[in-house]
């Protein structure tokens, strides 16, 4: 680290810290090859700064086949070529530090890309070979071994196990795949794994990146003996709070965070990270506490319906919750797996996303004004709130889904694995109108590899910049007024009429979320910030107000 530098100033930095998700490949083109890169990310970031972000969180932009949108990493410390190199890589995070900005990078453990070294080694060599133990090869059932180990089921398909062929052509083992088969899982009780990613987190930190988003966090270390548990789906509603699920939350895993953790705490300030960890909700504070990764994404506001007494009950809990590991909440409504915030608060909150986008987004339709106005509002609420927010790319310009993405430009590996009847979240990740015309709405300079509707021009930065009420400018209004605001992570309810959500900080900063349709009087102070505009005092449906009464 440089003297003086600014990251070392406060390690408490991320506990609320604004993070803003940079999905690579849809991000900005700078070499007109229709995909995202690493320069084009510093391109932008005095954008980002404008924005106001703490940091920002890279989703993965390592070598890979793309099998599953860089989510299949061939290379955990390189950039991929087509996205860059490492020369622009430092390029980037020392022009993100300059501007005040930290970054966090994503790390893969729980599978690699069937083209990583290793697996392509292990592929060409014995069963039972060093090589093949890095993974999770097994013999096949069935007289000749043609049946797969077991009937589990992967995320992305019906079976998470595929056959192997050797090189003369004969069916050999199977190996396990808990995502799609381009995704082999790694055998986490291998000390060459367990060295490997240390190294990767030394190699990142080095290179001066501030935090780590761990990837399935939850998975890792796993139970292979016989007889095989019978595993239907991976509803996390059906994971036992004992630790004793065959391939999830088991307690191995958090020995290998807590190694992490002693490398985090080498350096100054301490790296942090953040668990995508889908567990039961109770059991997410194992991985946010201080020796293991210390914060941990909290996803339930995502799948929560527009509801004031529902939200309520969601925040007191994460509070609770984030209280006992001694860390601080996450909240996030956005990101690069669920269909975009400002389309699902415009569907009837029992609405089957993938049903709805194989309808191509029109049954049932989306009521879009009311969408973006939950959106805006949502947003509004959980920047007033104690913790981190995570924000997705897009959000701050209000787009909404891409739900009508033709089949052949479909990119996500569900599509194919589940028989062309599930989408996928390709409609998420469509690259960011920047300008209202041009190739690609300014993206890059000749297409981009998911198409654009022509609508995106009407939610472009280029259209919002420094306009009033834009949902652009909202974003930037409330990050800006949230740093200045605020102080120690405690929240006070506020009693308010049905339907509505009122809660204060200290130095007198009070949100307050009108979840009904007919507008309410606002408590007595200073609007400082409205989701939308305040009438006679009042606020409208679906909006969120900020008041001081300091
Ligand atoms: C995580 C990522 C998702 C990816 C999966 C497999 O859930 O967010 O995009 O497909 O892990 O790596």
């Amino acid at each position: 680290m440089e003297p003086n530098d600014f990251r070392a100033e406060d390690g408490n930095w991320w506990r609320q810290a604004v993070v803003y998700q940079v999905y690579p490949r849809s991000f900005k083109d700078s070499n007109a090859d229709g995909l995202g890169d690493v320069r084009g990310i510093t391109s932008k970031v005095e954008y980002l700064a404008t924005l106001g972000v703490d940091a920002i969180w890279l989703s993965p932009f390592y070598p890979s086949a793309l099998a599953d949108g860089g989510y299949d990493v061939a290379d955990y410390r390189d950039v991929d070529p087509k996205l860059g190199t490492l020369a622009d890589f430092d390029s980037m995070i020392s022009e993100c530090h300059q501007r005040g900005i930290r970054v966090f990078v994503d790390i893969v453990p729980n599978h690699s890309s069937d083209l990583h070294s290793w697996f392509q080694e292990a592929l060409v060599s014995e069963p039972g070979s060093a090589a093949r133990d890095r993974y999770i090869f097994r013999d096949g059932k069935g007289e000749n071994g043609d049946l797969p180990p077991n009937d589990w089921p992967s995320h992305f398909g019906p079976s998470a196990w595929t056959r192997t062929t050797t090189s003369s052509g004969v069916p050999g083992q199977w190996y396990l795949h808990l995502f799609a088969p381009e995704q082999p899982d790694f055998n986490w009780d291998n000390t060459e794994v367990i060295e490997d990613f240390k190294h990767t987190i030394r190699f990142w930190s080095d290179r001066g990146v501030d935090g780590f988003r761990i990837d399935v966090a939850h998975a890792l270390t796993k139970d292979m003996s016989e007889p095989y548990p019978k595993i239907r789906d991976f509803d996390v509603k059906r994971i036992p709070v004992d630790g004793s699920h065959h391939l999830f939350d088991r307690d191995q895993t958090l020995e290998i965070y807590r190694g992490w953790r002693e490398i985090f705490n080498t350096y100054n300030p301490p790296r942090v990270a953040v668990a995508e960890a889908s567990v039961p909700t109770r059991r997410r504070p194992r991985y946010s506490s201080p020796d293991t990764l210390g914060q941990a994404f909290n996803f339930d506001l995502m799948v929560m319906p527009w509801s004031a007494a529902k939200f309520k009950k969601s925040i007191d809990l994460n509070l609770d919750l984030a209280a006992k590991s001694g860390s601080s909440s996450t909240w996030v409504l956005s990101n690069h797996d669920v269909v975009r915030h400002a389309s699902r608060y415009g569907l009837p909150s029992r609405t089957n996303y993938d049903t709805w986008l194989m309808s191509d987004g029109t049954s049932p339709a989306p009521d879009g004004e009311l969408g973006l106005a939950r959106a805006r509002a949502a947003t509004m609420l959980i920047l007033a709130l104690p913790g981190s927010t995570y924000l997705y790319q897009g959000e701050e310009l209000g787009l909404p889904e891409v739900a009508n993405l033709p089949a052949e430009a479909l990119q996500d590996p569900m599509w194919m694995q589940y028989g062309m009847t599930r989408k996928g979240r390709d409609g998420c990740r469509v690259p960011l109108p920047w300008n209202q015309q041009g190739s690609s709405f300014g993206f890059g300079d000749n297409g981009a590899h998911l198409p654009q509707p022509d609508w995106f021009s009407d939610y472009s930065v280029e259209i919002q910049d420094g306009v009033m009420g834009s949902t652009l400018e909202l974003y930037r209004s409330a990050i800006a007024l949230r740093k200045k605001l605020q102080a120690a992570e405690d929240l006070t309810w506020v009693k308010s009429p049905r339907n509505t959500v009122h809660f204060s900080r200290p130095g007198g900063w009070h949100s307050f979320t009108n979840f009904g349709a007919k507008p309410v009087t606002l408590p007595a102070g200073t609007i400082i910030l409205a989701s939308a505009p305040v009438v006679d005092g009042k606020l409208p449906g679906n909006s969120t107000a900020w008041v001081t009464t300091a």
